[in-house]
């Protein structure tokens, strides 16, 4: 008998049974009925090529899939793979480094009997194996992986999550434990935010001042740098290291002030900003500095590219340093863009003479420069579609800034090949490589930085993975909060800082009610932050706004029951909310920490008491008072205004009740 396939229509995805809790989504799946039981007696076994990295994968696979359903499945593949609940087949070895563009490709077919995962390189076994992961569910009677056929490959070869390391530390264990993450969604490349005017973060043995001076001890050593990359690679991840010239330099300039364009006693910079402190393009020392530093970054770091940041530079030292007017006037440089076009020109062969393709922020755009340099794309989409225009290829990050606080439903619909990129040609979009989420660390520590980024940057995963279609956000909220349960399992800490951070407030009170409260705000974006408090590097983030999540679900939720009225449920919720601020009143009094939260709360439950009404008026079929809906109004369009950083979730909501009276 043939087992016809269910074939699952993006349109359709919503109404399916059965739907796998897959992001990002396959290129093309068909769900066919039955699944296969996850037991102790689960083992894989490989047939074709193998390798350490593979044995490896398969042996944090096994450990992965033991945690998920907490049956200890013991770790002994058989040599048989007809033997075998999951068989892997890989046809060959994949590139010594990884390349842009190696074939991540798979092909995954799950039966009620026997799994098997076949790939023409290793990528896509790693690739493979995630989905599978992401298939095993809790049923009736048992753990089990639902019966499929996948023919999955990604629609971008750069997939990239970039981490700032500088502004705020993170140590190793923070950055393996988000490239864990990275792999669990199929991104690509970790692009490693290494050094800018708050902290030089790797280990130069050329240039050890680099690190002495210039990183308060917080850096990498290159042991360390080697053991990330090896952890990267073994997960099918690039490591790109960025390290930003000639603006964003006040940490190197601090430990070799010969590099800076002007003369100045330079400390490290601890505010947030744009900063003048920039590299002195008109001297050999500063090229034959470079060239030897580029040179050892350049072995240590084995990706093919390497970033030269290049982004905001004010010019500020240019435009008032004699000997650099006289260059300029010199090498006929009329102004400061045409300067660091010069400088960048420059780099760009050090870079090259190093074996490597230079990439840089979109301010090194510029026609004079060889085409194999990569363009990121962070002040709008004109930008890439103008590189690709012009023969460069490009990556998408404006969109993609985690620190502005857009919820996942707006950075998921974020397109590298829309708005100004659409109306590009075949040959042009090609070189549209992807996209990178940005995480910029002004306003997080290693205790919150994973709630930042996780799981929002599963749905721009899953935007640069799968086919353009997929764009049903209701199903992706559906799926995202199962993937984003399954990362815990990976180390990561954007449940369990929450709690840990609120439980930091409550000094042995129950922290309940106060979660009741964070439950719906969210934080102001790093605009916001910056204008409200005149925040350092040493700035303790220990408050409400640094623990709540950026994007509240049960806002998220409660705004579905609004849509539908689903009365009952409504006035459970704001009964709740109403009645939490008394609740409160004990932590309130115990911790200093959240005295600038009181109002907050007090306003959360005057929010909730206005909905009450509204409902009370929608109960009884009549209409409030004209000075009564007007008061409310006002108080409403107040209470959306952010008030210690933070927003209530749920006012807009409110504000729909009241409107609809
Ligand atoms: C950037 O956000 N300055 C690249």
């Amino acid at each position: 008998m043939t087992i016809k396939p269910l074939m699952v229509l993006l349109s359709t995805v919503a109404l399916l049974p059965a739907q796998p809790n897959l992001m990002p989504w396959p290129a093309k799946i068909a769900l066919m009925p039955g699944r296969l039981p996850i037991d102790q007696s689960f083992r894989v076994g490989f047939s074709g090529y193998q390798d350490q990295r593979l044995r490896a994968a398969e042996y944090r696979f096994i450990a992965h899939l033991s945690m998920q359903t907490g049956i200890p499945i013991p770790h002994s593949s058989t040599g048989d793979s007809a033997q075998a609940t999951l068989e892997i087949q890989c046809e060959h070895a994949g590139e010594p480094v990884q390349k842009l563009g190696e074939d991540e490709s798979y092909r995954l077919d799950v039966s009620e009997k026997h799994a098997r995962l076949s790939a023409p390189g290793p990528l896509g076994i790693l690739r493979g194996l995630e989905t599978f992961l992401q298939l095993v569910e809790p049923g009736a009677q048992n753990f089990a992986a639902l019966a499929v056929s996948i023919e999955d490959k990604p629609r971008f070869p750069w997939r990239g999550l970039h981490l700032d390391v500088s502004r705020h530390w993170m140590p190793v264990a923070v950055v393996k434990r988000n490239i864990a993450g990275m792999a669990a969604v199929k991104l690509n490349v970790f692009h490693w935010h290494l050094s800018d005017d708050q902290g030089f973060r790797v280990e130069s043995k050329r240039y050890p001042k680099l690190q002495q001076m210039g990183s308060d001890g917080q850096y990498y050593t290159q042991e360390e740098v080697r053991d990330v990359v090896a952890f990267a690679r073994e997960r099918g991840i690039r490591v790109v290291p960025e390290f930003d010239i000639p603006g964003h330099s006040s940490s190197w300039i601090v430990a070799y002030p010969e590099l800076a364009s002007a003369a100045g006693d330079y400390e490290i910079e601890r505010k947030w900003g744009v900063f003048d402190p920039t590299m002195d393009p008109t001297r050999e020392y500063t090229y034959e500095f470079l060239d030897n530093f580029i040179g050892e970054m350049a072995e240590l770091f084995p990706d093919r590219f390497f970033h030269i940041g290049g982004d905001e530079v004010n010019g500020k030292q240019w435009k008032s340093e004699r000997h650099i007017l006289d260059f300029m006037r010199e090498h006929k440089l009329k102004d400061n863009q045409e300067l660091h076009a010069y400088f960048n020109k420059r780099i760009q062969a050090i870079v090259t003479k190093h074996g490597k393709r230079m990439e840089g922020w979109d301010e090194i755009l510029n026609p004079d420069l060889p085409k194999d340099i990569v363009i990121q794309s962070w002040r709008g989409q004109k930008s890439l579609a103008e590189a690709a225009r012009l023969g460069y290829s490009g990556l998408l990050s404006s969109g993609y800034y985690l620190d502005h606080i857009e919820p996942a439903a707006v950075l998921y619909m974020v397109d590298p090949l829309e708005k100004e990129s659409a109306s590009l040609t075949a040959e042009e979009k090609a070189r549209v490589l992807g996209g990178e989420v940005c995480m910029w660390a002004e306003y997080v520590t290693a205790e919150n930085v994973d709630s930042r980024i996780w799981p929002r940057t599963a749905a721009i995963a899953e935007r640069l993975w799968s086919p353009s279609e997929v764009r049903d956000i209701a199903s992706m909220y559906r799926r995202l909060e199962v993937v984003s349960q399954n990362l815990d399992y990976l180390g990561l800490t954007h449940h369990s800082s929450y709690r840990t951070m609120l439980e930091r407030f409550s000094a042995g009170e129950p922290v309940e009610p106060l979660k009741v409260l964070a439950d719906v705000l969210y934080p102001g974006n790093l605009g916001q932050r910056t204008r409200t408090h005149k925040y350092t590097q040493q700035t303790p983030l220990n408050r409400l706004v640094d623990a709540v999540r950026p994007e509240s679900r049960t806002a998220r939720e409660f705004a579905a029951l609004v849509d539908r009225m689903d009365k009952p449920q409504i006035r459970a919720w704001l009964t709740l909310w109403r009645d939490n601020d008394a609740k409160l009143k004990p932590i309130f009094g115990k911790s200093f920490l959240l005295t600038e939260d009181v109002q907050v709360s007090k306003d959360l439950s005057q929010v909730a008491t206005i909905g009450l009404e509204a409902l009370d008026y929608i109960d009884h079929g009549k209409r409030p008072p004209a000075a009564w809906l007007a008061q409310q109004k006002v108080f409403l369009e107040n209470a959306r205004k952010i008030r210690q950083e933070l927003f209530i979730a749920i006012v807009p909501s409110i504000q729909k009740l009241v409107a609809g009276l």
